[in-house]
């Protein structure tokens, strides 16, 4: 069965969706997600484009190297000296270390941005993997906006990047161009004319058309035996090829399908919302596999059909890609044990006896609160406490209220902040709109709020509220994010977390390949 490599760019193409702004403890996180997921490669960043990108994919090559074996690492990096070896030292601590350079390879990228000749991009990308190959074994090439490039000069530039030690030949359908025949035809054209002993051929679709997934597949049709994609298809622009449709492409159509992945599909749905919440990017309700509708049937005839046989009108089970919600999973009086075995069989080993203790007692107030508490419960509980930050601020009191019949809806905010504990109360259209105005008044920074999310975990009128906010300072970009069975609390305290990573300087401006080709 021929396998198919799983090259996850979450962190480095989807990070480059406007607005994404993870910390490195997010990204880090989020790593160890995709470990679990059981992806063959994760693309950790672009290390050049600033401090903050370098040590993240440092700190992701120093962290996946203790969750996983085989797992690849790789750092991006242009075809230019400085790019390479700042990727080296970058993915240096990972134990199976990737160096991804590129270049453009298409008429309008290479004269109107690169500005050289065809040659001249030729010398360079040799050059490049060259160096790249000097300073690690695995060296992948990629000819950016190849889906708008000369196949024959393709079929020249990828023959002397193996020749100069590239294994991993990538073909971006950088704007998403192409439709799926012709992308198709373009990768079998590369595989049956590039020499291709040991080298692997892979695809990286955008999605500017709605093909990514589809192109994607048609490369893997073509030969190709790595997909480059993104958790919920998050990227640049449109986005790219969605890893879970891919992913469920292959595996529900086994009947067409040789291939196989090596993911454990099971992990996808909490993927999806660790990487939602974390990043901002809402899933839409339809998006499919992930989006909260994907196994919801609503029309009478569709539910007649599935109590009498699920199979009528679903074609794969949501427990097969770990959506099975509601499930209770321990309750008010269950003990530490069972707590922590229950933590194990999450995936989540590596908490300290420390974030036990917390997570534990944070379970048990939320017990006080909640009838039932469900894994998704404990995930969301975990996923706060990982990725929480040092509390410069703290909320010291939250008051509100509202109604109907002319009453302004009105909130009291209490913070303690490194000059003391201040407190201003204000008016609003709702409590929520008021509770951020009297904070507005107690933290005098130049915030503004970019986008406001709030989505039940879970279903019942006492579920976890989670909010997740973006908010601009000055040209930096912080995602502020918090639970609790609250909204209005949740809210007020995913405000206090973008102060806390203000505070802790995990605010972060961006840059992206395409922005850094002008550094
Ligand atoms: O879309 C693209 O061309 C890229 C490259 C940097 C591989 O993301
Ligand atoms: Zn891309």
């Amino acid at each position: 069965m021929p396998y198919i490599k799983i090259f996850d760019t979450t962190l480095r193409d989807g990070e480059q969706s406007p607005g994404v702004a993870l910390n490195t403890k997010e990204k880090v996180e989020i790593a160890r997600q995709l470990a679990r997921l059981g992806v063959d490669v994760i693309e950790a960043g672009f290390p050049i484009a600033s401090p903050g990108d370098f040590e993240a994919v440092r700190a992701i090559a120093s962290a996946i190297d203790q969750e996983s074996d085989k797992m690849v690492v790789a750092g991006l990096a242009r075809a230019n000296q400085a790019d390479i070896e700042r990727a080296a030292a970058a993915v240096e601590k990972a134990k199976n270390p990737r160096i991804h350079t590129f270049i453009a390879t298409s008429p309008i990228h290479m004269a109107k941005k690169l500005r050289l000749t065809p040659d001249a991009v030729l010398e360079r990308a040799i050059q490049a993997v060259k160096l790249a190959k000097s300073l690690v074994a695995d060296v992948e090439f990629s000819a950016e906006d190849a889906g708008r490039s000369d196949p024959e000069f393709l079929i020249r530039i990828f023959t002397e990047a193996v020749k100069a030690g590239a294994t991993t030949i990538n073909i971006p359908d950088t704007v998403g161009y192409l439709m799926p025949w012709e992308y198709g035809e373009l990768v079998r054209t590369i595989i049956a004319q590039v020499p291709n002993q040991g080298v692997t051929f892979s695809t990286h679709c955008h999605d500017d058309l709605g093909c990514a997934v589809i192109n994607s597949l048609a490369g893997v049709q073509a030969g190709a035996t790595q997909v480059e994609c993104t958790i919920n298809g998050i990227g640049e622009r449109a986005g790219n090829a969605s890893l879970e449709e891919v992913v469920m492409a292959i595996h529900t159509r086994r009947d067409f399908w040789e291939h196989q992945t090596g993911i454990n599909t099971r992990e996808l749905y909490r993927t999806s919302r660790l990487v939602a919440s974390l990043t901002g990017m809402v899933v839409p309700p339809n998006k499919a596999i992930v989006g909260d509708n994907a196994f919801a049937h609503e029309s009478g005839i569709h539910q007649d059909g599935v109590i009498k046989a699920i199979e009528t009108y679903e074609i794969m089970s949501a427990e097969l890609v770990g959506r099975k919600a509601g499930e209770l999973v321990l309750g008010k009086h269950s003990g530490r044990n069972a707590f922590k075995q229950r933590l194990k069989e999450l995936g989540y080993e590596g908490l300290s006896d420390e974030q036990v203790n917390t997570l534990f007692k944070q379970f048990k107030d939320l017990a006080d609160l909640k009838q039932t508490i469900t894994n998704d419960d404990i995930r969301a509980l975990v996923d706060a406490e990982t990725t929480k930050v040092a509390e410069t601020y703290r909320l010291a009191h939250l008051q509100f209220q509202s109604g109907t019949g002319g009453m302004a809806p009105q909130a009291l905010v209490r913070l303690e902040t490194p000059e003391g504990v201040v407190e201003a109360t204000a008016t609003g259209s709702g409590p929520v709109d008021a509770s951020y105005k009297a904070l507005r008044i107690l933290t005098p920074l130049p915030l503004v709020l970019e986008s406001y999310d709030l989505r039940a975990i879970g279903s019942g009128t006492d579920a976890l509220g989670e909010v997740s906010i973006r908010v601009r300072s000055d040209g930096q970009v912080i995602h502020g994010r918090a639970i609790s069975t609250d909204v209005v609390h949740a809210s007020v305290l995913a405000y206090v977390d973008v102060l806390n990573k203000l505070a802790a300087g995990l605010g972060r401006v961006r840059v992206s390949p395409q922005e850094a080709a002008t550094l």
